[in-house]
């Protein structure tokens, strides 16, 4: 299995690029079951996860060309995907699939809305919690699906295709936002979705749901208003960029005191997070082509954060924010209120000499005078980078194992630090 080394304490500096956002490519790329004519999709990011979803989608009889780089075209630049879903061969999505990518699962309401049944594995648990669907599943059945749930697979069925309604999600949830959107698109008559999640990658489907010809309002607010439409077409569609790598790159230009220039960062979409950094002492420029960081001396001051659903402080961007407070100047106080189980970087980082007390959805976070290198090991997406961050500004050594964690939701991120004079590699075996 693949490692990270990192020998830490060099400044970071020099151009970033941020690639296209995973999770808008993700359910971007499951749109595509929605329409016969081809979804040409640019700027994907070359992710694991994406590779993975585009097997499931081609299970399901997706045909997938990705259209090769062209004169000029920097590697950095995302990919461009055409996906046609002429006919949907396979309306079962498997265990053995969805298991592995719980947002495949996302494919049932496309699959129902088209073809009138769809049998999908339900996901099961993952690292960071029970992460159940409830939510969207009840909104299906609002729209006139019959649901029954036999053997860890959802059986729904809508014969005579779903019906227009009203869809209150009880929670802000990303994922049934999506279902709920994808599901009414097609619906017959009109449905109203209350409580909606606002992410930006929730706008950026909703976006390109409109140029296929849906018919929605409300967009970037929490009450969405569908108008069914008979069928879409095929639209093309540049997925907006990765504001969870934009604040990752960020928090890791500011831990090691460095100064980075990320191209093609959009501010708008992580405020929050960009106005917290500033308040512990980050410098952050917002420029047309994207956004300035840098910390040139000074030292960085604790922050008090809960984690929200969008425009709040992103779960997203937690573990890493957690890493970077680990060398400020005084205690951060970091809750976690959107996932149950989501400090699993708190004892990796304890390794490197992080002083980080849990109690319940909160750590206190105690800034140390600098932590030193070891071994760790990623757990999940989002806490494997977080190890990163800690091992750039640690003295010495760092390992981290279980790195294809990295590679579902990073592009290429040690060529990306090297680039700006990490010394970091991955190391095979
Ligand atoms: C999306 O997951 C993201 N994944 C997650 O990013 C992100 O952390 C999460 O939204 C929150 O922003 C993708 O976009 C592919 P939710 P999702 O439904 O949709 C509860 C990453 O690192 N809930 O918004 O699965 C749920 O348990 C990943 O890129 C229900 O109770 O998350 C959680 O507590 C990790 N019932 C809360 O809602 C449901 O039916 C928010 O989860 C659905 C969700």
């Amino acid at each position: 299995m693949d490692r990270i080394r990192i020998i830490g304490g060099e400044r970071l500096a020099g151009t970033i690029p941020i690639s296209g956002a995973k999770n808008a490519a993700l359910p971007l790329m499951i749109a595509s079951l929605l329409t016969r004519e081809t979804l040409t999709l640019k700027n994907v990011p070359r992710l694991a996860d994406v590779t993975l979803l585009g097997r499931i989608l081609g299970n399901h009889g997706v045909d997938i060309t990705v259209v090769g780089k062209k004169a000029g075209q920097a590697t950095s630049d995302g990919q461009t995907f055409k996906l046609k879903a002429a006919e949907i061969v396979d309306t079962t999505a498997p265990y053995e699939m969805v298991s592995r990518m719980r947002a495949s699962f996302w494919v049932l309401a496309p699959i129902l809305a088209r073809c009138g049944e769809a049998k999908i594995s339900l996901p099961g648990g993952c690292a960071i919690g029970t992460r159940p669907v409830d939510m969207h599943l009840t909104t299906l059945e609002a729209l006139g699906a019959e649901i029954e749930l036999e053997g860890g697979y959802v059986n729904a069925k809508a014969p005579k295709g779903l019906t227009g309604g009203k869809v209150t999600l009880s929670k802000v949830s990303v994922g049934a936002t999506h279902n709920a959107m994808m599901a009414a698109v097609l619906a017959r008559g009109d449905t109203l979705i209350e409580n909606a999640a606002r992410e930006p990658e929730v706008a950026d489907v909703a976006n390109c749901l409109k140029k296929m010809g849906a018919k929605i309002d409300g967009i970037g607010t929490s009450t969405l208003r569908v108008q069914g439409v008979d069928q879409l077409r095929g639209a093309e569609h540049a997925v907006l960029p990765d504001r969870i790598e934009t604040g990752t790159y960020a928090m890791a230009a500011a831990i090691t005191g460095g100064e980075v220039f990320l191209k093609g960062a959009r501010a708008d979409l992580l405020e929050r997070t960009l106005d917290l950094l500033r308040s512990s002492g980050v410098e952050i420029e917002d420029t047309p082509s994207g956004l300035r960081v840098a910390r040139n001396g000074g030292g960085l001051g604790p922050v008090v954060v809960d984690t929200e659903p969008f425009p709040g402080f992103p779960t997203d961007l937690q573990a890493q924010l957690t890493a970077l407070m680990c060398m400020a100047q005084g205690t951060s106080t970091v809750r976690e209120t959107i996932f149950e189980n989501r400090f699993m970087h708190v004892q990796e980082l304890a390794r490197l000499g992080a002083r980080i007390e849990l109690k319940g959805d909160t750590a206190m976070v105690t800034g140390v005078a600098g932590l030193t290198g070891a071994q760790v090991m990623a757990t999940d997406l989002r806490a494997s980078v977080s190890l990163i961050i800690a091992g750039l500004a640690a003295q010495g050594e760092t390992v981290i194992g279980r790195v294809y964690h990295l590679d579902r939701g990073f592009e290429r991120i040690e060529e990306k630090l090297r680039h700006c004079g990490a010394r970091i590699e991955r190391v095979s075996g």
